[in-house]
């Protein structure tokens, strides 16, 4: 039997349903946090009912029974929540929901015997990493910039700490902005598709050059598996695309596939943001067997034909 926390969530979800497909046994939990609309999580999580192997949990991973834990043979720990922005005005929930609910978790899962404990880390505990040190890799030193990633950082190193001290076999990923069916609504594709959509004014955060390393979720989702399946243990991976593209030519790629024009809106960036992001892959292509397949192109139009089947506004 498989767990997955955040199971109502963009990538939680994608993930829960891969592992339904593989006729895995999947428990899902999720509190339904309301950090952006709960009707979304609602609507993806009856996606994962139609699964007969699939069961649901309505609960806060911090208050987790050991007994659900016991027969796990793997977690995988997507509950948590994003925003970099929302981190800089909330700390405290940021703590509590990445930092203190992952350490609570993990302290559940020393009386369990758990294959693997997969952790949803993410790229923002690099911080500003200069533009000519790209791509970055697991060996750089991390500095988060904003309280997001100081919390997601916490995290991990519990997640290290709890293999060096306690012998669990637990692996971080760094996911890189992932976009994709069901993807969040204030992630920028989302909200840029949605705008262009709806004939309203994007706001473009500085010039528009700032670059991100945009991974497909389905991408994404393999990574994923294939750490748990891995025999690594204590070890941290950045699951990225390994391309980066700037926003400017994100909007110009979705203006494309919706052929219809946006109209920009130029505002100051904002604190807590980084210039660039570029993952150094090649660790999980060598130890894991991970290879993205999705270009940006190819993994926007089948992002925005989801969209445009009235699965989601
Ligand atoms: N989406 C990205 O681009 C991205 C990038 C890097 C890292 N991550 C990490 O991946 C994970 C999943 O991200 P997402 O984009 O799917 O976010 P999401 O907000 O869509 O999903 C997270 C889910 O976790 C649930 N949750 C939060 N705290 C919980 C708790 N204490 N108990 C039970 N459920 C709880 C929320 O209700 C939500 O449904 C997060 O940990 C996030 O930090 C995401």
């Amino acid at each position: 039997m498989i767990i997955v926390t955040g199971c109502a969530g963009f990538i939680g979800s994608n993930l829960a349903e891969e592992l339904l497909k593989n006729n895995e046994q999947v428990i899902g939990i999720d509190c339904f946090d309301d950090y952006y609309d709960v009707g979304i999580k609602k609507k993806n999580l009856s996606e994962l009912k139609k699964y007969k192997n699939f069961k649901f949990l309505k609960q806060d991973v911090r208050k987790i029974n050991k007994d659900i834990i016991k027969d796990a043979d793997v977690i995988y720990h997507q509950a948590g929540i994003g925003g970099v922005r929302y981190s800089i005005e909330n700390p405290k929930k940021y703590f509590e929901l990445n930092a203190a609910a992952t350490f609570l978790l993990l302290e559940k899962c020393l009386s369990s015997n758990i294959r693997k404990f997969v952790y949803a880390s993410s790229s923002s505990v690099y911080g500003n990493v200069p533009e000519n040190l790209l791509p970055v890799n697991e060996e750089r030193k991390c500095a988060p910039i904003s309280p997001y990633g100081c919390s997601k950082l916490a995290a991990e190193e519990y997640c290290m700490n709890f293999y060096r001290a306690y012998g669990m076999p637990t692996v971080a990923l760094r996911y890189f902005t992932v976009y994709g069916l069901r993807q969040r609504p204030d992630e920028a594709i989302c909200k840029f598709a949605n705008k262009i959509l709806n004939s309203e004014p994007i706001d473009v955060y500085g010039n528009g050059q700032q670059t991100r390393d945009f991974t497909y979720v389905k991408d994404a989702v393999r990574g994923i598996i294939l750490s748990a399946n891995s025999k690594s243990g204590g070890e941290i991976f950045n699951i990225g695309s390994g391309q980066r593209v700037s926003l400017s030519e994100i909007i110009r790629i979705i203006e494309a596939c919706l052929d219809k024009k946006a109209h920009l809106n130029y505002v100051n960036s904002q604190s807590g943001d980084v210039a660039h992001t570029l993952a150094d892959i090649s660790k999980a292509r060598h130890i894991l067997g991970y290879e993205p397949k999705y270009t940006i192109e190819a993994g926007i139009k089948e992002y925005i034909e989801w969209i445009q089947k009235g699965k989601r506004k």
